[in-house]
């Protein structure tokens, strides 16, 4: 069959304009990325359709991930973009192990099926979702314990990283990362790695800004990739709790929303831009995705703008990660390393 012929969006964005960032590795990150986790509130399709249009309108940068379960239909918007004419080497395709993949040989595995459902021969990016291994069935309350599930443990963490290494070395992959890490577990990878990590991905909006990670990441040369950059308002109701804030109702935000003439919600991606992380908004309407594009083309804040939203941070965190919890652990805190040393 004759390929369907790439035909970009004459609305859109023009990719040349979009802002990236030079990794450690050399490679170019643009400097926006659509999200592709729906949340369970759209189909695969759905989503697989969000990523067509995206690339239409100028999206270069995909973050995806084996536990999404939707690479397999993905894989097919990718490739006939590539053989419609959308060089494979302007794209920069993320995927993630997941927390059931960190056994021996596992890694390489869960790589192979990521390629062969998103119909790649490489991947720009591959990220150890989080540092902990565990099981748990899509969708569980977030109370339920997997009996298996193990604390960061870095010997065990250093196997799991070296396979990463290994697809780095078999051009499987062209930059390895990390994400929903910590300062303190981030210096011992950082100490024992061949092959450093080029980014980490973490949650990052204006009511949770991380400072001190960014920096840290920042001064080691690794490029902050922000998710939930919106402050994630759809999510599940199971990772919503009472005390959690919502930023595109923030009045600093709406303030400088009513200024600019848009939605709350680019209100934060064009802060997570001009601060210097990569943010990966989700959506799958034509207008909220190109409109969060455009914030990686031109800095619309102030210099004073980016200060006030500086002092908005909440210290919300959204992701807390409850269900990934070992069976002797306190609560969620114990993921996060907040008093500096790693929970056992
Ligand atoms: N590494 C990790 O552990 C990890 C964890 C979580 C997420 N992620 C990644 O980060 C991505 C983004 O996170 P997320 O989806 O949770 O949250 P998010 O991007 O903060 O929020 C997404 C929601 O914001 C709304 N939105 C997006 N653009 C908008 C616009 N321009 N105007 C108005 N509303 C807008 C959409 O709501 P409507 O649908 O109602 O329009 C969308 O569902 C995920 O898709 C995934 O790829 C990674």
């Amino acid at each position: 069959m004759a390929a369907v012929r790439f035909v970009p969006d004459p609305q859109g964005i023009d990719p040349k304009t979009v802002k990236y960032h030079k990794l450690a590795n050399g490679a170019k990150l643009p400097a926006v990325g659509l999200g592709t986790f729906g949340s369970d509130r759209f189909s695969g399709e759905e989503i697989a359709e969000a990523v067509r249009g995206a690339l239409k309108v100028g999206y270069r940068h995909i973050d995806c991930a084996a536990v999404y379960a939707n690479e397999h239909l993905i894989g097919p918007v990718l490739k006939e973009a590539i053989d419609g004419g959308l060089p494979r080497k302007e794209l920069f395709i993320t995927s993630k192990v997941w927390n059931n993949m960190h056994g021996d040989g596992d890694v390489l595995l869960s790589c192979a099926k990521s390629l062969k459902d998103l119909q790649l021969d490489y991947l720009d990016l591959f990220l150890v979702h989080w540092p902990f291994p565990n099981f748990h069935a899509q969708g569980v309350s977030v109370d339920s314990r997997d009996p298996h599930a193990k604390p960061y443990i870095h010997a065990e963490f250093m196997k799991v990283w070296r396979q990463m290494e290994r697809l780095v070395d078999m051009g499987l992959v062209k930059a390895i990362g990390t994400s929903n890490v910590t300062i303190a577990k981030l210096k011992l990878i950082l100490r024992d790695a061949r092959i450093k990590p080029v980014v980490n991905e973490m949650e990052q909006h204006p009511h949770f800004q991380q400072p001190e990670l960014f920096q840290f990441c920042l001064d080691h040369k690794i490029r902050p990739i922000g998710f939930c950059p919106i402050g994630s308002p759809t999510r599940p109701d199971r990772d919503k709790t009472e005390t959690d804030t919502v930023d595109i109702e923030d009045p600093v935000i709406k303030k400088i929303a009513a200024r600019l003439n848009v939605h709350p919600a680019v209100v934060c991606i064009q802060w997570a831009v001009q601060r210097g992380q990569v943010p990966i908004p989700f959506s799958v309407r034509a207008n909220e995705y190109a409109s969060n594009l455009k914030c990686a083309t031109e800095d619309r804040l102030t210099a004073e703008e980016m200060k006030e939203l500086a002092g908005i941070d909440k210290k919300c965190r959204l992701i807390k990660g409850q269900v990934f919890l070992w069976n002797t652990a306190k609560g969620w805190e114990d993921l996060w390393d907040e008093n500096g040393t790693i929970a056992q």
